[in-house]
């Protein structure tokens, strides 16, 4: 069992939902854009979470068109069904579904999205292939990632606090895992290599923003990604690190008092 499927994931991850969708707008619109999303498109969206771009994709492909939400987490799921049902969607089905085992029987889609999960999927390449073999001849799959480290500090300085006191183990944490994907070059070449055409990756700018310094500094105690990153580290060194994040973190304060971090992803598609 990886963290996504821990008993407290899906219910942080629906607290934190209005936060992560503001930030993530942009690459979100360039992703539905390079999937070539449209009314009465049938849409795979992959990884969903609880599911806030599934019913994005809802809204966009009007009740002639269908969204299969899935995950391979059955908490996550179950959120985006019930955020489906409560938002009065009937054109959203759910479904467990892990890109590291063959998809099973889905019929065939229009387009298919994944944001921010390419990153913790075992072997890419193969769930690449699944993925275009589900998809309409010139279908599109379009997907975001996280760039490098080095331009997303909310994330790197948490990464390098834990790095400069302990080895990381294999496998890596999922918060280390999330950045695996961040050379364009490579993420093209493997887009290619799994058969897709047409293959684009831009990158899209974003920013982080919290009302004030402690929102910032909660989440490394209330998201699970840093705790599990944290949880490396015995007791003493733990308090020792987070002291040298919050002094990472506070660079990022603005005049006003609120934070901004700058963060950067992949926006990656290819056609079947
Ligand atoms: C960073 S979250 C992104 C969730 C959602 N796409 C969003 O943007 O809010 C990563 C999601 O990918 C899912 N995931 C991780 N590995 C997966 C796999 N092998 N197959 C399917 N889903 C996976 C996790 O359960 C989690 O819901």
């Amino acid at each position: 069992m990886t963290g996504w499927q821990s008993a407290d994931m899906a219910d942080v991850w629906l607290k934190v939902a209005v936060q992560r969708n503001r930030m993530m707008a942009t690459a979100t619109e360039r992703m539905f854009a390079q999937a070539g999303v449209r009314e009465g498109a049938r849409v795979l969206d992959v990884g969903t979470g609880t599911g806030d771009t599934a019913l994005m994709l809802a809204h966009r492909v009007g009740p002639t068109g269908e969204v299969v939400a899935t995950d391979m987490a059955p908490a996550m799921v179950s959120a985006a069904a019930t955020a489906a049902r409560e938002s009065g969607f009937t054109n959203v089905k759910t479904a467990v579904m892990d890109l590291s085992s063959p998809l099973g029987d889905v019929g065939v889609f229009d387009a298919a999205v994944g944001r921010c999960v390419l990153m913790f999927v075992e072997d890419l390449p193969l769930a690449l292939s699944r993925l275009r073999g589900v998809l309409r001849p010139a279908g599109r799959f379009a997907a975001i990632v996280w760039a490098e480290l080095e331009d997303n500090p909310f994330n790197a300085i948490p990464i390098a606090a834990v790095r400069k006191r302990r080895e990381m183990p294999t496998p890596p944490p999922e918060l280390v895992k999330a950045f695996s994907l961040s050379s364009a070059s490579d993420l093209q070449r493997t887009f290619e290599g799994a058969g897709f055409g047409s293959v684009v990756v831009e990158r899209v700018a974003l920013t982080r923003e919290f009302p004030a310094f402690a929102d910032a500094a909660k989440v490394l105690h209330e998201i699970p990604l840093y705790r599990e990153l944290l949880s490396l580290l015995p007791e003493e060194e733990h308090s020792e690190a987070v002291a040298e994040i919050e002094q990472g973190y506070r660079a990022f304060v603005r005049a006003d008092g609120t934070v901004a971090f700058p963060q950067v992803t992949l926006v990656v598609a290819g056609s079947a």
